[in-house]
């Protein structure tokens, strides 16, 4: 099972009576905490609290200097470590090593936000009590005539009494209190408190779940962890700051950071204690991050590389087809311009699409009319650098193209949806090929007779990919051609499709954890997938002039995206970067607007009319108007 009992590990000394230790164990006993205390330490061995976690047999450690705690806590590596009376200073470097990850009560009200005020439950400002130790800030909050004392139950931070908030209590203050009056009914109120947040920590919402991906695709993924109850936090490699607008969850990202740090984000995975990564991008699948993070024993979904290579060499996943019987179209391998060349030289005449066979952010597929259009192809092979030593020749096949999704577990697979993707940039699939400019969920095209032909290509992939040592886990797309009603394999990728998971991934109605754990833990076959019967749209929004050059559209301002918000639709951000209060364009796609509704007419007419809401200072949006098309007449019909 993903995320089994949390290990805590609480603080203490001599100062104070260990009651919110007590509360702590007694949580834990009752089994309200789903955790386990893995050590009790204090400064010193004459600490009350030590009594009573000798009476329950814990295990204690003595830990008089404050150099010594950091390795301490390094050997345990406990998920969270209380603070319940602790009175020596928390050195910079034990902060770094567990950020939110260390838990502290103070005795007061700590704002959101450096600058901001708590309220009492009567409207009266709260008192924050910064620097205060517990006599002096109950006596403060006596002699301000303040009407409400209060706790906080917050992460520790650089910044003295501040961090993160992980809850408050107020006890009211009654005429003729003293501090020992006050503070025991407080008191109580506070143990209750540290109680709750470590079983919402420890339980429901403790997860903590970190996307690798930097598009529309991740936020679509951000969007769907953040709406599970037991997500607490999200983190997003390299993320991009539109990820925020779909959730009140914290999403925490690292726009300096590549999808293939690899050791950079295992850093973080460690000093995070991240319980899921989810690899979405190809180019970290092939650089082994899956790998990885398995071998570190941290929870991830994804293929690894040896099993993402049926989308990274494309030469060998055409031979991978050919040996398990998969539909594809008829290819040529090369490793040299020279043989390319000459074997096109050679032919009376060509049509095909040239192909490198590494990745190249999809702009690698090359369509060739000619000989000499083929030649020309080949010769542009060198520009995707190492992703073009091998490349292909491949039979141009005609018909309607489409994607299907499955999860894999690398047994079992469920197919999750279907989408169409419109790739040339201009509306009648005219202009250069893109990254996608729109998509539909699961277009009219799948009949049964395709879906079945769908299914048995995915069972003799899962199967083959097993059979060669590499165990597909994570979902994995599948592009196909449908000529004359037969569907014929263009390619596979080892990720969800983008834009696809924007229109598929918010149709999912189960919780992404349960979907993950099954993933990791091969339970596909058992996994009971729910789909809404929604039709969605995406729409993608990009900078003029896209994908050829936009140079002059980047850094301008995007207005209209909250008015576009509130008519329902959701927004998933690309190239898209927030400067002080404005969002400004930093990449070719934008942003994806996806629209929900009964059929194709409903889901298009919102997309489009939200679509209007927004544009890019100097009229530099571009979208295509006639994303669906495809849909819409079949619909009409
Ligand atoms: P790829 O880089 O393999 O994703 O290919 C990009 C796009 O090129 C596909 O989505 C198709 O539209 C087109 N394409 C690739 N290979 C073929 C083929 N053999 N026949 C026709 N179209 C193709
Ligand atoms: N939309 C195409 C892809 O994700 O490869």
């Amino acid at each position: 099972m993903l995320f089994s009992k949390k290990k805590i590990a609480i603080l203490i000394s001599d100062k104070g009576t260990g009651t919110n230790l007590q509360a702590i164990i007694d949580g834990v006993i009752f089994k309200k905490i789903n955790a386990k205390i893995i050590s009790v330490i204090s400064d010193t061995k004459d600490a009350f609290g030590l009594k009573r976690a000798k009476k329950y047999k814990l295990p204690v450690k003595i830990v008089p200097k404050k150099e010594d705690l950091l390795p301490t806590l390094k050997k345990l590596n406990p998920d969270y470590i209380c603070l319940a009376g602790w009175k020596q200073i928390i050195l910079e470097q034990v902060l770094d090593n567990f950020p939110n990850r260390i838990l502290n009560t103070h005795p007061g009200l700590i704002p959101d936000t450096l600058d901001g005020v708590v309220k009492n439950p009567d409207g009266t400002n709260a008192i924050w009590n910064k620097g205060k130790m517990t006599d002096k800030a109950i006596q403060n909050f006596i002699n301000s005539k303040s009407t409400y004392a209060g706790c906080t139950n917050h992460f520790l931070s650089h910044e003295f009494d501040f961090g993160p908030v992980l809850g408050r209590c107020f006890e009211k203050i009654k005429k003729g209190d003293t501090v020992k009056s006050l503070y025991r009914r407080l008191k109580v109120k506070e143990n209750k408190l540290y109680v709750d947040v470590l079983v919402r920590l420890c339980k429901k919402d403790g997860q903590k779940v970190l996307v690798v991906d930097g598009g529309g695709r991740g936020a679509a993924l951000v969007d769907k962890y953040a709406q599970s109850e037991k997500v607490f936090r999200i983190l997003a490699v390299p993320g991009n700051d539109l990820m925020q607008i779909n959730t009140k969850k914290e999403v925490k990202i690292f726009p300096n950071l590549k999808t293939t740090d690899i050791y950079e984000i295992l850093e973080i995975c460690k000093k995070e204690k991240i319980d899921l990564v989810d690899v979405a991008q190809d180019n970290a699948v092939e650089a082994g991050l899956v790998d990885t993070l398995m071998l570190n024993g941290i929870p991830v979904i994804g293929p690894i590389s040896s099993a993402g290579q049926i989308e990274w060499d494309k030469a060998w996943a055409r031979k991978f087809m050919g040996k398990y019987s998969i539909p594809a179209p008829k290819y040529q391998i090369f490793y040299t311009e020279k043989e390319g060349k000459e074997y096109v030289k050679n032919l009376p005449a060509i049509k095909c699409f040239v192909k490198a066979s590494g990745l190249a952010e999809g702009k690698g597929a090359i369509p060739a009319n000619n000989k000499e259009e083929a030649i020309n192809a080949i010769k542009q092979m060198s520009k995707f650098g190492r992703s073009g030593d091998t490349y292909l020749l491949e039979e141009w096949l005609k018909g309607e193209e489409f994607s299907a999704f499955a999860l894999c577990d690398g047994e079992n697979f469920q197919i999750v949806g279907y989408a169409q993707d419109h790739k040339r940039v201009f509306d009648q699939d005219l202009g250069p090929n893109t990254g996608g400019m729109g998509c539909v969920s699961n277009p009219l095209i799948v009949d049964k007779s395709i879906k079945k032909q769908v299914e048995e290509i995915f069972r003799k992939t899962v199967n083959g990919l097993k059979d060669e040592g590499r165990p597909y886990m994570g979902v994995l797309y599948l592009g196909v051609m449908v000529v004359k009603g037969k569907v014929l394999c263009l390619e596979f990728n080892a990720r969800w499709g983008d834009p696809e998971a924007q229109v598929i991934i918010p149709g999912v109605k189960n919780d992404f954890i349960e979907i993950a754990d099954a993933i990791i833990y091969g339970k596909i076959k058992n996994l009971k997938l729910k789909m809404d019967k929604q039709v969605r749209v995406a729409l993608t929004a990009t900078a003029k002039g896209y994908p050829v050059d936009y140079s002059d559209v980047k850094g301008k301002k995007i207005y209209g995206i909250e008015n576009a918000l509130r008519t329902g639709v959701k927004i998933y951000g690309a190239g898209i970067k927030k400067v002080n209060s404005n969002y400004v364009v930093a990449g070719g796609r934008v942003f994806h607007l996806v629209a929900e509704g009964k059929d194709i007419l409903e889901a298009r007419h919102k997309a489009y009319k939200a679509m209007k809401l927004i544009n890019i200072e100097g009229n530099n949006l571009h979208y295509r108007t006639d994303i669906g098309w495809r849909d819409l007449e079949r619909f009409k019909k």
